[in-house]
Protein backbone atom coordinates (compact mmCIF):
# COMPACT_ATOMS: atom_id res chain seq x y z
CA UNK A 1 0.00 0.00 0.00
CA UNK A 2 1.19 3.41 -0.72
CA UNK A 3 1.86 6.33 1.85
CA UNK A 4 -0.47 7.38 4.40
CA UNK A 5 -3.15 9.32 2.43
CA UNK A 6 -5.39 12.60 3.45
CA UNK A 7 -8.23 13.58 1.96
CA UNK A 8 -10.99 16.27 2.34
CA UNK A 9 -14.35 15.18 1.72
CA UNK A 10 -17.84 17.32 0.74
CA UNK A 11 -20.94 16.70 1.19
CA UNK A 12 -23.66 18.87 0.07
CA UNK A 13 -26.40 16.32 -2.11
CA UNK A 14 -29.26 16.54 0.02
CA UNK A 15 -30.15 19.02 3.18
CA UNK A 16 -26.99 18.52 5.14
CA UNK A 17 -23.54 20.55 4.46
CA UNK A 18 -20.23 18.58 5.28
CA UNK A 19 -16.93 18.27 5.13
CA UNK A 20 -14.67 15.86 6.80
CA UNK A 21 -11.05 14.60 6.64
CA UNK A 22 -9.89 11.49 6.55
CA UNK A 23 -6.51 9.57 6.83
CA UNK A 24 -5.01 6.43 6.14
CA UNK A 25 -1.61 5.56 7.10
CA UNK A 26 0.04 2.60 5.06
CA UNK A 27 -1.17 -0.63 5.90
CA UNK A 28 -3.00 0.88 8.63
CA UNK A 29 -7.13 1.34 9.50
CA UNK A 30 -8.21 4.68 8.09
CA UNK A 31 -9.07 7.30 10.97
CA UNK A 32 -11.27 10.21 10.56
CA UNK A 33 -9.49 13.08 11.61
CA UNK A 34 -12.46 16.03 11.38
CA UNK A 35 -16.21 15.17 10.45
CA UNK A 36 -18.08 18.71 10.43
CA UNK A 37 -21.89 18.63 9.81
CA UNK A 38 -24.70 21.57 9.66
CA UNK A 39 -27.53 20.32 9.14
CA UNK A 40 -30.52 22.91 7.29
CA UNK A 41 -33.68 21.52 9.54
CA UNK A 42 -34.69 24.88 10.73
CA UNK A 43 -34.79 26.54 7.31
CA UNK A 44 -37.00 23.80 5.76
CA UNK A 45 -39.17 23.12 9.24
CA UNK A 46 -41.88 25.54 7.82
CA UNK A 47 -42.05 23.70 4.39
CA UNK A 48 -42.59 20.02 5.62
CA UNK A 49 -40.08 19.33 3.09
CA UNK A 50 -36.64 19.83 1.97
CA UNK A 51 -36.82 22.92 -0.81
CA UNK A 52 -34.59 22.56 -3.46
CA UNK A 53 -33.60 25.92 -3.81
CA UNK A 54 -33.12 26.97 -0.29
CA UNK A 55 -30.72 23.96 0.19
CA UNK A 56 -28.32 24.88 -2.49
CA UNK A 57 -28.24 28.48 -1.13
CA UNK A 58 -27.12 27.46 2.24
CA UNK A 59 -24.78 25.07 0.72
CA UNK A 60 -23.07 27.77 -1.20
CA UNK A 61 -22.98 29.91 2.17
CA UNK A 62 -21.92 26.83 5.02
CA UNK A 63 -19.33 24.80 2.73
CA UNK A 64 -16.18 27.28 2.84
CA UNK A 65 -16.86 27.50 6.90
CA UNK A 66 -17.44 23.21 7.48
CA UNK A 67 -13.84 23.26 5.51
CA UNK A 68 -12.42 25.89 7.60
CA UNK A 69 -13.90 23.62 10.43
CA UNK A 70 -12.89 20.78 9.93
CA UNK A 71 -9.09 21.82 8.83
CA UNK A 72 -9.28 23.40 12.08
CA UNK A 73 -10.50 20.40 13.93
CA UNK A 74 -8.30 18.02 11.82
CA UNK A 75 -5.31 20.49 12.63
CA UNK A 76 -4.46 20.74 9.15
CA UNK A 77 -4.23 23.09 6.42
CA UNK A 78 -5.29 22.73 2.79
CA UNK A 79 -1.64 21.99 1.96
CA UNK A 80 -1.33 19.12 3.63
CA UNK A 81 -4.36 17.40 1.73
CA UNK A 82 -3.32 14.76 -1.20
CA UNK A 83 -6.77 15.24 -2.81
CA UNK A 84 -10.19 16.60 -2.48
CA UNK A 85 -13.23 14.63 -2.54
CA UNK A 86 -16.53 15.87 -3.56
CA UNK A 87 -20.43 14.34 -3.92
CA UNK A 88 -21.03 14.72 -7.61
CA UNK A 89 -24.38 12.86 -7.52
CA UNK A 90 -27.03 11.86 -7.30
CA UNK A 91 -28.98 14.48 -5.37
CA UNK A 92 -30.53 17.82 -5.57
CA UNK A 93 -28.50 19.47 -8.65
CA UNK A 94 -28.17 22.64 -6.92
CA UNK A 95 -26.59 21.24 -3.92
CA UNK A 96 -24.21 18.99 -6.05
CA UNK A 97 -23.06 21.77 -7.80
CA UNK A 98 -22.37 24.09 -5.18
CA UNK A 99 -20.03 20.88 -3.40
CA UNK A 100 -18.51 20.58 -6.95
CA UNK A 101 -17.62 24.10 -7.68
CA UNK A 102 -16.27 24.46 -4.20
CA UNK A 103 -14.06 21.72 -4.48
CA UNK A 104 -13.41 22.84 -8.16
CA UNK A 105 -12.51 26.15 -6.47
CA UNK A 106 -10.18 24.60 -3.88
CA UNK A 107 -8.49 21.88 -6.02
CA UNK A 108 -7.32 24.82 -8.80
CA UNK A 109 -6.38 27.21 -6.37
CA UNK A 110 -4.27 24.39 -4.08
CA UNK A 111 -3.09 22.77 -6.67
CA UNK A 112 -4.72 19.60 -5.50
CA UNK A 113 -5.97 16.67 -7.34
CA UNK A 114 -10.00 16.50 -7.69
CA UNK A 115 -11.95 13.24 -6.98
CA UNK A 116 -15.68 13.00 -7.40
CA UNK A 117 -17.51 10.67 -5.72
CA UNK A 118 -21.28 8.87 -5.95
CA UNK A 119 -22.62 9.53 -2.75
CA UNK A 120 -24.48 6.43 -2.21
CA UNK A 121 -21.00 4.92 -2.94
CA UNK A 122 -20.09 6.86 -0.39
CA UNK A 123 -22.83 4.88 1.93
CA UNK A 124 -21.63 1.62 0.86
CA UNK A 125 -18.36 2.21 1.51
CA UNK A 126 -18.96 3.73 4.84
CA UNK A 127 -18.30 -0.62 6.38
CA UNK A 128 -15.05 -0.34 5.36
CA UNK A 129 -13.97 2.52 6.76
CA UNK A 130 -15.81 1.76 10.11
CA UNK A 131 -15.06 -2.23 10.64
CA UNK A 132 -12.55 -2.34 7.70
CA UNK A 133 -14.74 -4.84 6.00
CA UNK A 134 -13.28 -7.02 3.00
CA UNK A 135 -14.44 -7.21 -0.49
CA UNK A 136 -17.15 -8.84 -1.66
CA UNK A 137 -20.06 -7.90 0.93
CA UNK A 138 -24.02 -6.90 0.76
CA UNK A 139 -25.21 -3.92 1.98
CA UNK A 140 -28.56 -2.68 2.26
CA UNK A 141 -28.78 1.27 1.66
CA UNK A 142 -31.74 2.23 3.37
CA UNK A 143 -32.62 5.92 3.73
CA UNK A 144 -34.99 8.92 2.92
CA UNK A 145 -34.32 8.85 -0.77
CA UNK A 146 -33.02 5.43 -1.49
CA UNK A 147 -33.52 1.67 -0.79
CA UNK A 148 -31.03 -1.23 -2.56
CA UNK A 149 -29.56 -4.08 -2.04
CA UNK A 150 -25.90 -4.18 -3.61
CA UNK A 151 -22.79 -6.43 -3.54
CA UNK A 152 -19.24 -4.12 -2.63
CA UNK A 153 -16.74 -5.78 -5.12
CA UNK A 154 -14.55 -2.77 -5.32
CA UNK A 155 -14.61 1.02 -4.59
CA UNK A 156 -16.12 1.43 -7.67
CA UNK A 157 -17.71 -2.01 -8.64
CA UNK A 158 -21.16 -2.74 -7.20
CA UNK A 159 -24.30 -5.16 -8.21
CA UNK A 160 -27.44 -4.42 -7.40
CA UNK A 161 -29.43 -6.96 -6.48
CA UNK A 162 -32.70 -5.65 -6.10
CA UNK A 163 -34.27 -2.29 -4.47
CA UNK A 164 -37.34 -0.48 -4.11
CA UNK A 165 -40.03 -0.21 -6.96
CA UNK A 166 -41.74 2.98 -5.98
CA UNK A 167 -40.79 4.78 -2.11
CA UNK A 168 -37.94 4.89 0.06
CA UNK A 169 -38.36 3.76 3.50
CA UNK A 170 -37.64 6.97 5.00
CA UNK A 171 -40.35 8.44 3.31
CA UNK A 172 -42.34 6.20 4.42
CA UNK A 173 -41.25 7.03 8.10
CA UNK A 174 -41.38 10.66 7.25
CA UNK A 175 -45.50 10.97 5.78
CA UNK A 176 -46.16 8.56 8.47
CA UNK A 177 -44.98 11.44 11.13
CA UNK A 178 -46.78 13.73 8.75
CA UNK A 179 -50.38 12.10 8.94
CA UNK A 180 -49.86 11.51 13.04
CA UNK A 181 -48.76 15.05 13.85
CA UNK A 182 -45.01 14.13 14.59
CA UNK A 183 -42.22 16.81 13.60
CA UNK A 184 -39.70 15.73 11.02
CA UNK A 185 -37.67 13.79 9.91
CA UNK A 186 -39.40 11.51 10.93
CA UNK A 187 -38.06 8.14 11.69
CA UNK A 188 -36.79 8.91 14.75
CA UNK A 189 -39.83 10.15 16.24
CA UNK A 190 -42.00 7.25 15.03
CA UNK A 191 -39.39 4.57 16.66
CA UNK A 192 -39.66 6.37 19.69
CA UNK A 193 -43.37 6.18 20.00
CA UNK A 194 -43.30 2.92 18.59
CA UNK A 195 -41.97 1.52 21.74
CA UNK A 196 -44.62 1.97 23.62
CA UNK A 197 -47.31 0.70 20.91
CA UNK A 198 -48.76 -2.62 20.28
CA UNK A 199 -47.58 -4.15 16.53
CA UNK A 200 -50.31 -6.38 16.89
CA UNK A 201 -53.54 -4.14 16.98
CA UNK A 202 -53.39 -2.22 12.97
CA UNK A 203 -52.92 -5.05 10.52
CA UNK A 204 -50.17 -3.23 8.09
CA UNK A 205 -49.40 -5.07 4.58
CA UNK A 206 -46.22 -6.66 3.73
CA UNK A 207 -45.76 -5.73 0.26
CA UNK A 208 -43.95 -7.97 -2.53
CA UNK A 209 -43.28 -11.12 0.10
CA UNK A 210 -45.80 -12.68 -2.18
CA UNK A 211 -43.26 -12.42 -5.43
CA UNK A 212 -39.60 -13.75 -5.62
CA UNK A 213 -36.79 -11.50 -5.41
CA UNK A 214 -35.46 -8.91 -3.64
CA UNK A 215 -37.77 -6.02 -5.07
CA UNK A 216 -39.53 -3.64 -2.30
CA UNK A 217 -41.92 -1.59 -2.38
CA UNK A 218 -43.31 0.69 0.35
CA UNK A 219 -46.60 3.28 -0.98
CA UNK A 220 -49.01 0.95 -0.14
CA UNK A 221 -47.82 1.69 4.07
CA UNK A 222 -48.62 4.77 3.70
CA UNK A 223 -51.64 4.82 2.63
CA UNK A 224 -52.27 2.29 4.75
CA UNK A 225 -51.48 4.73 7.30
CA UNK A 226 -53.50 7.37 6.18
CA UNK A 227 -56.76 4.86 6.16
CA UNK A 228 -56.38 3.81 9.83
CA UNK A 229 -55.67 6.81 11.17
CA UNK A 230 -58.77 8.09 8.88
CA UNK A 231 -60.77 5.52 10.13
CA UNK A 232 -60.02 6.19 13.72
CA UNK A 233 -60.32 10.23 13.21
CA UNK A 234 -63.73 9.03 11.86
CA UNK A 235 -65.31 6.57 14.64
CA UNK A 236 -63.24 8.92 17.69
CA UNK A 237 -62.83 12.36 16.73
CA UNK A 238 -58.93 12.36 16.88
CA UNK A 239 -56.15 10.08 18.19
CA UNK A 240 -55.02 9.02 21.46
CA UNK A 241 -51.39 8.68 22.35
CA UNK A 242 -51.97 5.04 22.86
CA UNK A 243 -53.44 5.35 19.32
CA UNK A 244 -50.60 6.80 17.86
CA UNK A 245 -48.32 4.49 19.93
CA UNK A 246 -50.02 1.24 18.21
CA UNK A 247 -49.74 3.09 14.97
CA UNK A 248 -46.30 3.68 14.87
CA UNK A 249 -45.52 0.31 16.04
CA UNK A 250 -47.57 -1.24 13.39
CA UNK A 251 -46.25 0.37 10.45
CA UNK A 252 -42.64 -0.42 12.07
CA UNK A 253 -42.72 -3.75 12.43
CA UNK A 254 -44.30 -4.09 8.80
CA UNK A 255 -41.36 -1.97 7.54
CA UNK A 256 -38.90 -4.23 9.36
CA UNK A 257 -40.62 -7.45 8.21
CA UNK A 258 -40.25 -6.43 4.68
CA UNK A 259 -36.26 -5.52 4.80
CA UNK A 260 -35.97 -8.39 7.06
CA UNK A 261 -37.27 -11.01 4.48
CA UNK A 262 -35.80 -9.37 1.51
CA UNK A 263 -32.68 -9.33 2.85
CA UNK A 264 -32.94 -13.28 3.82
CA UNK A 265 -33.36 -13.32 -0.01
CA UNK A 266 -30.47 -11.09 -1.31
CA UNK A 267 -28.47 -12.76 1.33
CA UNK A 268 -29.08 -16.18 -0.45
CA UNK A 269 -27.98 -14.77 -4.11
CA UNK A 270 -24.96 -13.41 -2.33
CA UNK A 271 -23.98 -16.36 0.09
CA UNK A 272 -24.17 -18.93 -3.51
CA UNK A 273 -21.17 -16.96 -4.64
CA UNK A 274 -19.23 -18.31 -1.76
CA UNK A 275 -17.48 -14.79 -0.17
CA UNK A 276 -14.60 -15.51 1.51
CA UNK A 277 -15.47 -13.65 4.51
CA UNK A 278 -19.46 -13.02 4.26
CA UNK A 279 -20.98 -9.82 5.48
CA UNK A 280 -23.79 -7.63 5.71
CA UNK A 281 -23.87 -4.10 5.77
CA UNK A 282 -26.64 -1.55 6.25
CA UNK A 283 -26.61 2.67 5.44
CA UNK A 284 -28.69 5.07 5.17
CA UNK A 285 -30.53 6.61 7.70
CA UNK A 286 -33.04 3.85 8.25
CA UNK A 287 -30.45 1.94 9.58
CA UNK A 288 -30.46 4.40 12.69
CA UNK A 289 -33.81 2.73 13.39
CA UNK A 290 -32.60 -0.07 16.63
CA UNK A 291 -35.58 -2.36 15.27
CA UNK A 292 -34.37 -2.67 11.82
CA UNK A 293 -31.30 -3.15 12.77
CA UNK A 294 -31.90 -5.75 15.42
CA UNK A 295 -34.05 -7.62 12.88
CA UNK A 296 -31.04 -7.85 9.96
CA UNK A 297 -28.50 -8.59 12.85
CA UNK A 298 -30.90 -11.84 12.95
CA UNK A 299 -31.17 -12.81 9.88
CA UNK A 300 -27.29 -12.11 8.83
CA UNK A 301 -26.75 -14.77 11.84
CA UNK A 302 -29.02 -17.14 10.39
CA UNK A 303 -27.35 -16.97 7.25
CA UNK A 304 -23.29 -17.25 8.85
CA UNK A 305 -22.78 -13.75 7.85
CA UNK A 306 -20.71 -11.11 9.81
CA UNK A 307 -23.65 -7.93 10.55
CA UNK A 308 -21.74 -4.05 9.99
CA UNK A 309 -23.81 -1.22 11.01
CA UNK A 310 -21.80 2.22 11.45
CA UNK A 311 -22.38 3.80 14.11
CA UNK A 312 -25.56 6.69 13.64
CA UNK A 313 -23.25 9.56 12.97
CA UNK A 314 -21.78 7.54 9.81
CA UNK A 315 -24.92 6.48 8.66
CA UNK A 316 -27.22 9.72 7.68
CA UNK A 317 -25.27 12.02 5.36
CA UNK A 318 -21.77 13.12 6.65
CA UNK A 319 -18.70 14.00 4.26
CA UNK A 320 -16.64 11.06 5.87
CA UNK A 321 -17.53 8.63 3.54
CA UNK A 322 -17.35 11.24 0.47
CA UNK A 323 -13.57 11.48 1.70
CA UNK A 324 -13.08 7.90 2.52
CA UNK A 325 -14.44 6.82 -0.90
CA UNK A 326 -12.95 9.48 -2.33
CA UNK A 327 -9.33 8.53 -0.54
CA UNK A 328 -10.23 4.75 -1.70
CA UNK A 329 -10.55 5.83 -5.15
CA UNK A 330 -7.45 8.16 -5.31
CA UNK A 331 -5.68 4.67 -3.89
CA UNK A 332 -6.73 2.79 -7.14
CA UNK A 333 -5.22 5.77 -9.63
CA UNK A 334 -8.39 7.28 -10.65
CA UNK A 335 -8.93 11.22 -10.53
CA UNK A 336 -11.17 13.80 -12.01
CA UNK A 337 -10.13 16.93 -13.88
CA UNK A 338 -12.25 20.26 -14.68
CA UNK A 339 -14.77 18.64 -16.60
CA UNK A 340 -16.18 16.86 -13.69
CA UNK A 341 -19.95 17.16 -14.31
CA UNK A 342 -22.79 17.48 -11.27
CA UNK A 343 -25.63 14.66 -11.87
CA UNK A 344 -29.11 14.85 -10.47
CA UNK A 345 -28.85 10.97 -11.11
CA UNK A 346 -25.99 8.61 -10.86
CA UNK A 347 -26.86 4.79 -10.48
CA UNK A 348 -24.36 2.95 -8.91
CA UNK A 349 -24.72 -0.28 -10.99
CA UNK A 350 -24.88 1.09 -14.67
CA UNK A 351 -25.59 -2.46 -16.23
CA UNK A 352 -28.30 -3.22 -14.02
CA UNK A 353 -32.00 -2.61 -15.02
CA UNK A 354 -33.15 1.16 -14.28
CA UNK A 355 -35.10 1.33 -10.95
CA UNK A 356 -39.04 1.42 -11.45
CA UNK A 357 -38.91 4.28 -9.33
CA UNK A 358 -36.40 5.83 -6.65
CA UNK A 359 -38.71 7.54 -4.12
CA UNK A 360 -40.08 10.60 -4.32
CA UNK A 361 -36.43 12.31 -3.23
CA UNK A 362 -35.98 9.60 -6.05
CA UNK A 363 -32.97 11.55 -7.81
CA UNK A 364 -31.14 10.12 -4.88
CA UNK A 365 -31.79 6.72 -6.01
O1 LIG B 1 -29.42 8.95 4.85
P1 LIG B 1 -30.27 10.11 5.31
O2 LIG B 1 -29.71 11.02 6.37
O3 LIG B 1 -30.64 11.06 4.12
C1 LIG B 1 -31.09 10.59 2.91
O4 LIG B 1 -32.32 10.40 2.79
O5 LIG B 1 -30.22 10.35 2.04
O6 LIG B 1 -31.69 9.50 5.79
C2 LIG B 1 -32.73 10.30 6.28
C3 LIG B 1 -33.96 9.43 6.47
C4 LIG B 1 -35.22 10.22 6.85
O7 LIG B 1 -36.29 9.79 6.05
C5 LIG B 1 -35.43 9.84 8.32
O8 LIG B 1 -36.78 9.88 8.73
C6 LIG B 1 -34.89 8.43 8.35
O9 LIG B 1 -33.75 8.46 7.50
N1 LIG B 1 -34.51 8.03 9.71
C7 LIG B 1 -35.10 7.02 10.39
C8 LIG B 1 -34.52 7.02 11.69
N2 LIG B 1 -33.60 8.02 11.75
C9 LIG B 1 -33.61 8.63 10.52
N3 LIG B 1 -36.04 6.14 10.01
C10 LIG B 1 -36.44 5.24 10.93
N4 LIG B 1 -35.96 5.19 12.20
C11 LIG B 1 -35.01 6.05 12.62
N5 LIG B 1 -34.52 5.99 13.86
ZN1 LIG C 1 -27.64 9.58 1.86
Amino acid sequence: MADALTILGLESSCDDTAAAIVRQAAGARPEILANVVADQQALHAAFGGVVPEIAARAHVEKLDLCVERALDEAGLTLRDMDAIAVTAGPGLIGGVLAGVMCAKGMAAGAGLPLVGVNHLAGHALTPRLTDGLAFPYLVLLVSGGHCQFVVVRGAAEFTRLGGTIDDAPGEAFDKTAKLLGLPQPGGPHVERAAKAGDPARFAFPRPLLDRAGCDMSFSGLKTAMLRARDALVAKAGGLTKADRADLCAGFQAAVADVLAEKTRRALALYMAEAPGDPALAVAGGVAANAAIRAALEIVAAEAGARFSAPPLALCTDNAAMIAWAGLERFRAGHTDDMTLAARPRWPLDAASAPMLGGGKRGAKA
